[in-house]
């Protein structure tokens, strides 16, 4: 089978901050709970008219201007996304009318925080089979828009963003070398959407509920570890690799506190995961694609690392890929 691989990324966070201490005047919170419990000091917020897929398109545009294959000539957009516009059209579809990727197939993803590994690897496999020549991944979330933001549990934690990486066959000893995907649906309950109440046949009756997020904060946590460990562990095993030959983990990056929880399991040093919650708190499926955007970018991760891309979101679902740079 061809090699596919990573060859360029791109990103985008909206200039927005919203710091801590800007979140103590809005709920009963503290800088120091949250630094403390999540790691977590500023995210980004889109401004109002700002959507998923503005979002996304920067992200594109910078992923497309960072390698060697036009817009025009991209064959496969995916996004994921938990946060898309609307129902449809896709966000894929917006994106591939505004970057004028014309002849490229397009559509979205729902795996949570785990959609952006789920994506690329259903894209690596499309290119690989040679249905597609290439393929244009991205994931961009607007977490702001479905956040309650009276619930300190909830608000603290999200943040906006979007991530894009470019993926074609190379000729070199490089590429995504193995991929674990998996799903417990059993734990569906832990974290949620609640659904917006749809206009009524009343006319009359006010629409009252915005979506918002529940989650079971302790019991993710548990699972998390596991599924972030177990996950690693696999996509390393079917990379014929063993845990001391990687270099970096670009883990999900919900809380510096799971992420040590992961390193402790699978005995590797925290130096080894590459960390931006600080500054960004957790954009569900963006995180690891922005997370990886800054990797490369700011040249931790160098031609011949092997690196873990991993993650778990709601669902639940937790994901893993081994790629050779
Ligand atoms: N500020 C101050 N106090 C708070 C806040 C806050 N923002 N939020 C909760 N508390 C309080 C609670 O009310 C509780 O008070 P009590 O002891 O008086 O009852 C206390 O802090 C401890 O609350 P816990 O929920 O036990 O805190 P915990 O240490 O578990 O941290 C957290 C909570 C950060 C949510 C943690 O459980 C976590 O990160 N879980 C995983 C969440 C996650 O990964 N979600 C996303 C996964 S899927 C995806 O990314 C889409």
């Amino acid at each position: 089978m061809k090699n596919i691989a990573i060859k360029s990324v791109g990103h985008y966070v909206p200039k927005r901050i919203l710091t801590n201490h800007d979140l103590e005047k809005m709920v009963d919170t503290s800088d120091e709970w949250i630094t403390v419990r999540t790691g977590i000091k500023e995210r980004r917020i889109a401004l109002k008219q700002e959507k998923t897929s503005d979002l996304a398109i920067h992200a594109a545009e910078e992923a497309i201007k960072n390698g060697t294959i036009p817009a025009s000539e991209i064959d496969l957009i995916i996004v994921a996304t938990a946060t898309p516009d609307s129902g449809f059209p896709s966000v894929a579809c917006l994106v591939q009318e505004a970057i004028h990727a014309k002849k490229a197939a397009a559509f979205d993803v729902a795996a949570a925080c785990s959609g952006f590994l789920y994506s690329l690897t259903t894209a690596k496999y499309y290119v690989a089979s040679g249905q597609f020549q290439n393929a244009l991944v991205i994931a961009a979330e607007k977490m702001s828009s479905v956040v309650d933001w009276n619930d300190r549990s909830t608000c603290v934690l999200f943040g906006d963003g979007a991530g894009a990486c470019v993926l074609a066959p190379t000729q070199e000893d490089a590429g995504i070398l193995s991929e674990y995907v998996h799903a417990q649906g059993q734990h569906a309950n832990l974290m949620s959407i609640v659904a917006e109440d749809i206009k009524p046949l009343d006319q009359n009756h006010p629409c009252i509920k915005k979506p918002y997020i529940e989650m079971n904060g302790q019991g993710l946590f548990k699972i998390a570890v596991r599924s972030m460990a177990d996950a690693t562990k696999e996509a390393v095993r079917k990379a014929k690799l063993k845990i001391s030959d990687i270099d970096w983990i670009v883990p999900h990056q919900a809380n510096d506190r799971i992420i040590s929880g992961v390193a402790k399991a699978l005995g590797l040093p925290k130096e080894k995961f590459f960390i931006n919650i600080e500054k960004y708190g957790n954009m569900s499926a963006a995180a690891i694609a922005v997370a990886l955007y800054e990797a490369v970018a700011f040249k931790h991760i160098r031609k011949g690392d092997h690196v873990v891309l991993v993650t778990f979101g709601a669902g639940l679902v937790s994901a893993a890929n081994v790629v050779r740079f």
